[in-house]
């Protein structure tokens, strides 16, 4: 398989999917973190905070700390005012490389595609680091091999807004380049997020007997926080796989069981359907050579899950 490369915001999702990758043979090389759920300070602080807690070390680079041209949003009200659920982090958490993101997966990608070879990309955050690095560099995309996103809707249900879900409505200019850009790109849209669920008795099931390692602690915090917002929302006590969801799929793609081609588009406009993702497995609007997650099976993600709160 190609290196790995994770692009991150760094939220309580994001956390457990990279726990998820460690846990299950897929360590990233290298991660770029993003705005998004919160500040790119706080989302390289919390991903290093992740990778202290398991003990590993791979080097974070620090990318945009703004949307391409709209105004910065966060998600605080739903992943806390330090974005991790207030979930119990290591004192020492070392620190981010010198060099910025942007530059560095420029590097990168070169190198790989001089070396003949390519790097796959995992995003579950607003694309704005991959789009500055498609404008910057053109050529670097010769690097860049599977392209996974957690992002954007299939039947245009979304989160943020009833159109658009969170990282497309982040930055849907920095979308939009991504999707028309000539890559192979496999989406897991905010749908199946919802359907990849377990509850709450299933979670604490998983949980139980374990030894009190700084992992367990760190992922049931994530995970009580992840139930409580659920609640909250009148979604009852649920726990569902979302950035988990992506990582689960780069895992192993073959536990994907449906998912549709597609064009993706989107909608750039104010109003409405701003950020929403159009999906056409038409060709009226392009090729449709998207694939877009619909099912995977649920079984083998509670396994990977299962072996990241160890
Ligand atoms: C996405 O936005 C964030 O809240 C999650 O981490 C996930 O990447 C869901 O809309
Ligand atoms: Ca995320």
């Amino acid at each position: 398989p190609n290196p790995l490369i994770l692009d991150t915001d760094g939220g309580v999702d994001d956390a457990q999917a990279l726990l998820m990758l460690l846990a299950n043979g897929c360590a990233p090389t290298a991660i770029t973190t993003v705005f998004g759920n919160v500040s790119l300070p706080a989302a390289t602080r919390n991903i290093l905070a992740t990778l202290a807690t398991a003990g590993v070390q791979i080097p974070v680079y620090k990318g945009a700390e703004v949307p391409l041209e709209q105004p910065r949003i966060d998600a605080k009200y739903i992943h806390g005012e330090d974005g991790l659920g207030g979930a119990p982090v290591p004192d020492d958490i070392g620190q981010a490389q010198e060099q910025d993101a942007i530059a560095f997966l420029c590097d990168a990608l070169n190198g790989a595609a001089d070396a003949g070879t390519k790097i796959d990309l995992l995003l579950i955050g607003p694309l704005t680091n991959l789009a500055l690095v498609l404008q910057r560099d053109p050529d670097a995309m010769k690097g860049i091999g599977q392209v996974t996103i957690m992002g954007g809707t299939v039947y245009g249900r979304g989160n943020t807004t009833p159109a658009a879900e969170f990282n497309i409505f982040a930055d849907p200019e920095a979308a939009q380049i991504v999707f028309a850009a000539d890559l192979s790109i496999r989406v897991v849209p905010w749908e199946p997020c919802m359907s990849h669920a377990i509850t709450g008795a299933q979670v604490d099931a998983l949980f139980a007997d374990l030894p009190e390692t700084p992992v367990r602690r760190f992922s049931k915090a994530l995970a009580d926080h992840a139930r409580r917002t659920i609640e909250g929302y009148g979604g009852g006590d649920n726990f569902r796989f979302v950035d988990p969801l992506a990582a689960a799929v780069v895992i192993a793609p073959e536990i994907v069981t449906r998912s549709v081609s597609a064009c993706v588009s989107v909608a750039l406009g104010s109003g409405l359907t701003r950020g929403m993702t159009v999906v056409d497995p038409s060709g009226r609007l392009g090729t449709p050579k998207a694939e877009l997650v619909e099912k995977a099976d649920l079984e083998k993600v509670v396994d990977f899950y299962a072996n990241s709160i160890r």
